[in-house]
């Protein structure tokens, strides 16, 4: 598929939208990966920044144990389901069922969330994903530190579940990774950051792809704390 974007359309007629309806709705008439999207039956365009990554970095195979969280309205999850994976998925919002995918409805922060999630993966998870987003502010520092947190609560979940050498994709605003950076490396044997052609020109989402993950393994002792 190509990148290249059509001239501006315009709706014919307001319809009684506000400003910021008619924005958006241009928006998605100009955006070929709407159309794409929309063309092969996925819910949402963001299905190709996954399949960008999984074609890329090779993240999704049959057979594997898969934990999407934010999945509404449920591309990627639809798109792991093709691959044969064997899909938990969650979100704030309701889903419409996607066929082969398990959903529960809730925050995957919550513990009790967490713990239920488990129990429907019955046994661990080879890849957890998250497209996941905080609301935002329009504040630079005040998005990037609930992208952080946000982030953070993935990794907590993603170690809980992960099997040994298993894998996380999670999104961030950029800058985010580097309040990451040291727990990716300890707990992970490899990681790279992702900004996929999906990814809208004007948004400051990149993707952290975190691979190998160390399982039980005690994390590497820090020297400050040995030497104290
Ligand atoms: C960009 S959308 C995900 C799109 C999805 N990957 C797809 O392809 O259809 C982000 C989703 O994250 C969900 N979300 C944000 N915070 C969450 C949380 N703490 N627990 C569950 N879902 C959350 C939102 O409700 C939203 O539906």
């Amino acid at each position: 598929m190509t990148t290249r974007r059509d001239p501006k359309p315009r709706l014919r007629s307001r319809g009684g939208r506000t400003a910021s309806q008619i924005r958006w709705l241009e928006r998605q008439l100009a955006d070929r990966f709407v159309a794409e999207a929309k063309k092969r039956g996925y819910r949402a365009r963001s299905v190709f920044k996954l399949q960008e990554i999984d074609e890329k970095y090779g993240v999704l195979r049959k057979g594997l144990a898969v934990v999407d969280l934010g999945a509404a309205p449920g591309s990627w999850t639809q798109y792991a389901v093709q691959k044969g994976c064997r899909v938990v998925a969650c979100d704030l919002l309701e889903m419409q069922p996607v066929p082969g995918a398990r959903f529960l409805r809730g925050d995957f922060t919550d513990p009790d969330v967490q713990a239920r999630l488990l129990e429907l993966l019955e046994g661990p998870a080879d890849v957890v994903l998250s497209d996941a987003a905080p609301s935002t502010t329009g504040l630079r520092n005040v998005d990037r530190l609930k992208s952080e947190a946000l982030a953070e609560a993935v990794l907590d979940f993603a170690e809980r579940a992960l099997r040994p050498g298993g894998t996380c994709l999670l999104k961030l605003v950029k800058g985010a990774e580097a309040a990451l950076r040291a727990r990716v490396r300890e707990r992970f044997s490899g990681w790279r950051l992702i900004r996929p052609a999906a990814t809208r020109a004007e948004s400051s989402e990149i993707f952290l792809l975190a691979t190998g993950f160390r399982g039980g393994e005690e994390p590497p002792a820090d020297p400050e704390a040995r030497a104290a």
